[in-house]
């Protein structure tokens, strides 16, 4: 059964997410009488996760919702830490690996963060469930490639997010004359500075150096849009020019972006930045598409007339994406219990259960013409640009950089945003490449 983020709020919002808060849920609903273990004794189940903001924690639930449909007898212990794109979480989880006390099953990114743990030798092979369920053939190839090393599978996708998106808020780019998907970075520099004029904040970001993984979202959207696909997958090879003029032309734009980036309102969460943006204290921002329940669930909005969406500056017919998996760890307390979750994270309700409340697409190659009508405007949109574009990986969400080169990455942006120095921010993305490239 699937259901729509409305629909699932509806039924469910308030108690789930409360229960959720509580770090543990039972197991509670559901009509199926499996259960776990060789036993068949109850199972337990710890999930590590980030998603505590916004349609995150919701979605999650909607998740476990369906799991507890087949699973009634295991309960879901909830490990998600706080923290936007798992800045604290990743710390927390690399403590807990070292330790050999993983949770039964964690978040992680598909590409090169999950390289990491494979080559850590902290992920099981789950190639089993690829033939069990025939997952090697129905999921999207171009994220299949990121989850596997030599032919062999080690870890689950749960969704496809969109992370070139530029967010509006459509009253005020009307009632400016501004347009709410510029075609180039010149285009919309000219609209934020009409923003600026009025008043009103231009583009709307947390600048606290702990949420400086919102910036480098920003940076890597106008290193996409203005050296495009093919310029930017180069930059992730071996030998990439880090310090080309074309990487000192989009930094320079960049740089000129962020002059419209106050960031007014200090340490927000990417879903707090994106209220300022819903009601109307600010005209866009740039993140990816799991904040779009922050308008439509949190807010209310109505798309196109209250809130919009487009390809951020320069990005059109590239999608730059990132993907949730699941994995089983190494020494997993409850492997059976995991087992069922992966599988649940694999199946077509589970999917849809999750992405329709996250803001996110499903990750197998297809979506029937029924499947897609759980879909909103905006994800049946992103479901189309995802057939359609020209598909690269992201940066901030673990793709194309291994985490100690996101961590090198990060200190680049965090000085910048301390110095405002943008040939300073190249010379430490250089040294970056030339520590962390593979
Ligand atoms: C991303 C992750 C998304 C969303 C976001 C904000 O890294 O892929 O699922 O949770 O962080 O926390």
């Amino acid at each position: 059964m699937t259901i729509s983020r409305r629909s699932f709020l509806a039924a469910t919002g308030a108690a789930s997410v409360a229960a959720a808060g509580t770090g543990l849920l039972t197991a509670c609903s559901g009509t199926a009488q499996s259960s776990t273990g060789a036993d068949g004794a109850p199972g337990s189940l710890e999930v590590f996760s980030w998603w505590t903001a916004g349609g995150e924690k919701d979605a999650l639930m909607s998740l476990v919702d369906d799991f507890h449909r087949s699973n009634p007898n295991i309960s879901f212990v909830n490990r998600a830490v706080t923290g936007g794109a798992g800045d604290a979480a990743k710390k927390l989880l690399a403590q807990r690996l070292a330790a050999k006390n993983p949770p039964d099953t964690f978040q992680a990114q598909a590409g090169a963060m999950v390289g990491d743990y494979i080559t850590a030798g902290q992920l099981e092979d789950l190639t089993f469930l690829y033939r069990q369920h025939g997952w090697d053939k129905s999921f999207n190839q171009q994220v299949l490639k990121l989850i596997q090393r030599d032919g062999k599978y080690y870890s689950v996708p749960v969704d496809i997010h969109h992370i070139n998106v530029l967010w509006s808020n459509t009253p005020i780019c009307r009632r400016l004359g501004i347009s709410s998907a510029p075609k180039d970075i010149p285009e919309f520099l000219g609209n934020l500075h009409t923003v600026q004029k009025a008043g009103l904040i231009p583009l709307a970001v947390s600048r606290d150096p702990g949420q400086e993984w919102q910036v480098k979202h920003i940076m890597e959207t106008v290193l996409v849009g203005t050296l495009k696909a093919d310029g930017w997958a180069a930059l992730w090879r071996g030998g990439g020019d880090w310090n080309s003029a074309a990487v000192t032309r989009a930094l320079q734009y960049f740089h000129q972006v962020m002059a419209f980036a106050p960031g007014t309102g200090g340490a927000m969460s990417w879903d707090q930045v994106s209220a300022q943006v819903g009601t109307g204290k600010a005209a866009y921002q740039i993140m990816g598409d799991w904040t779009e329940a922050s308008f439509t669930v949190t807010l209310g909005l109505q798309p196109h007339t209250e809130y919009d969406w487009a390809p951020t500056p320069g990005t059109q017919g590239v999608f730059l994406f990132a993907s949730d998996c699941f994995t089983l760890p190494v020494g997993a307390r409850d492997r059976d219990a995991t087992i069922a979750w992966l599988t649940e994270c694999g199946s077509q309700s589970g999917q849809d259960a999750f992405t329709t409340v996250k803001g996110a697409i499903p990750p197998r190659a297809d979506v029937g013409a029924d499947e897609r009508t759980l879909f909103d405007p905006y994800l049946q949109w992103s479901l189309d640009e995802w057939k359609q574009n020209t598909v690269a990986g992201s940066l901030t969400h673990g793709v194309v950089a291994s985490g100690a080169w996101n961590a090198a990455v990060d200190a680049a942006v965090t000085a910048y945003l301390g110095d405002s120095d943008v040939n300073r921010l190249q010379q430490g993305l250089v040294a970056a490449a030339r520590q962390y490239a593979v």
